[in-house]
């Protein structure tokens, strides 16, 4: 029996993120909205109940599952791949990294409440969870992490709205090394030509500039919004060639 249970008022227009959910968990019942990642992650088994069998979420699977096809056509060892998992929430992108063959898996999420999530639902998924803001990410953090050697960047369901900003995508892509693989999905309308949210120019000019080779790319539903649209995402596998450099991130600070 789950301990929660909760209840999606019917509306004809809902927002992304802002979509509200009446949540019932011992004995006390209050609205949240679907970002309020703190309070949902707090309540175990709410996040998949919520998002994954209620809103068919599908991007941890879709995701990895495009990695594993782009790793499998080449000579590169999924067992050789060190993910570094940012936005990693409670842990569900980490379990199909170690599913595709992954040797290890690192977590950085910004709230405390992720970390505890991942600890108490997928204990042993990630070898070092950091609970920092990528935008700001401490000397010896970013230390710790490069001495992994951390050769595939996953981030999901994490990019845009008011999660990770561009120029905390690069932060996360430098630590990278170089040939690393890049596995990421975001909105659909991110990616088109000068959207506001500046992941179309950064995406488009670390192409034009050698820094990244996309190697797959594919339009899907991410999940429903609560009024029953569609939200489509392009999942996106890359590798890396180049660092962003300083002056092409300050561009997009
Ligand atoms: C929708 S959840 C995705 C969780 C997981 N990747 C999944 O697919 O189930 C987005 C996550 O990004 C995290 N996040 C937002 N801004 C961040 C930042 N600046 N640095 C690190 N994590 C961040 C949030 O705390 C949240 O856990």
């Amino acid at each position: 029996m789950k301990p929660f249970s909760f209840v999606l008022p019917k509306v004809d227009k809902a927002d992304q993120g802002k979509e509200k959910i009446i949540v019932t968990y011992k004995g006390k019942t209050r609205e949240l909205v679907t970002h309020d990642y703190p309070e949902i992650y707090k309540i175990p088994g709410l996040y998949e109940n919520l998002f994954y069998d209620t809103l068919d979420c599908q991007s941890p699977k879709v995701v990895c599952g495009l990695l594993g096809d782009a790793l499998s056509q080449t000579d590169d060892a999924p067992d050789k791949l060190v993910a570094l998992d940012v936005g990693a929430g409670n842990g569900m992108v980490g379990e199909e990294l170690l599913e595709i063959g992954a040797q290890k898996v690192l977590g950085v999420d910004i709230i405390p409440e992720a970390a505890e999530a991942a600890e108490r639902d997928r204990p042993g998924v990630y070898d070092a969870y950091y609970v920092e803001d990528l935008t700001e990410l401490p000397e010896k953090v970013e230390d710790e992490i490069t001495c992994e050697g951390p050769n595939c960047l996953s981030i999901v369901a994490a990019l845009g709205f008011d999660d990770i900003p561009p120029d905390a995508f690069a932060t996360g892509y430098n630590l990278i090394s170089d040939d690393g693989w890049i596995a990421f999905n975001i909105k659909d309308e991110f990616l088109q030509k000068n959207h506001p949210s500046g992941f179309a120019s950064l995406i488009d000019r670390m192409v034009d500039e050698d820094i990244m080779d996309i190697i797959d790319k594919k339009r899907y539903q991410h999940r429903l919004c609560l009024d029953g649209t569609p939200l489509n995402y392009y999942a996106v596998v890359g590798k890396k060639q180049a660092d962003i450099s300083d002056r092409m991130l300050r561009e997009f600070q």
